[in-house]
């Protein structure tokens, strides 16, 4: 699906998009067996953490979502029917999925109540399951931003 927004508001309804889940079904590979991981690709102030934002929102987090650029991971509850836990993460600062593995990434992989989240999937690649699921974020102008995805998830 693609998708232009021009505000925050429109980013909620392709992340209200990206979770529907009778709309478009992850494939398989999305999470190897285990956690569903979604990589989010694009540059600087292209749209990832206000996108983390508006999925956490619509998926019940009550608590403010910021960037985790510093502190690479956060993690929030959720009482979803497929998910228990949102992992919400920033690879800007890292320098390949090695540095991932050293953070317990392969932990949380496993794990099939996971969501995972990654801005700057791209530095990580490498550790990524295959056939994750991918969102892409294009800066267009000021207030507007090209978003698409080929399968959301469930
Ligand atoms: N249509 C839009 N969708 C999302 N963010 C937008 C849009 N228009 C302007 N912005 C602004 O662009 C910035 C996007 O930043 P952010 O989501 O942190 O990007 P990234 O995580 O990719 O660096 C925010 O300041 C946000 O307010
Ligand atoms: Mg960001």
């Amino acid at each position: 699906m693609e998708f232009t927004s021009t505000s925050s508001a429109d980013t909620k309804k392709f992340a209200a998009e990206f979770i529907n889940k009778k709309k478009a079904p992850p494939p398989p590979a999305a999470g190897g067996g285990g956690a569903t991981v979604v990589g989010l690709y694009g540059n600087l102030g292209s749209g990832k953490t206000t996108f983390v934002q508006c999925v956490a929102e619509l998926l019940g987090v009550a608590e403010p979502v910021t960037s985790p650029t510093f502190v690479i991971l956060k993690t929030y509850k959720l009482k979803t029917k497929n998910y228990k836990l949102l992992h919400h993460l920033d690879a800007y600062r890292l320098k390949s999925g090695d540095d991932l593995r050293k953070l317990g990434f392969e932990k949380l992989l496993r794990d099939k109540t996971s969501l995972i989240l990654i801005e700057w999937a791209d530095r990580v690649a490498g550790i990524l399951p295959p056939g994750h699921i991918k969102v892409y974020f294009e800066f267009v102008d000021d207030k507007t931003r090209r978003l698409s995805f080929v399968s959301g998830v469930s």
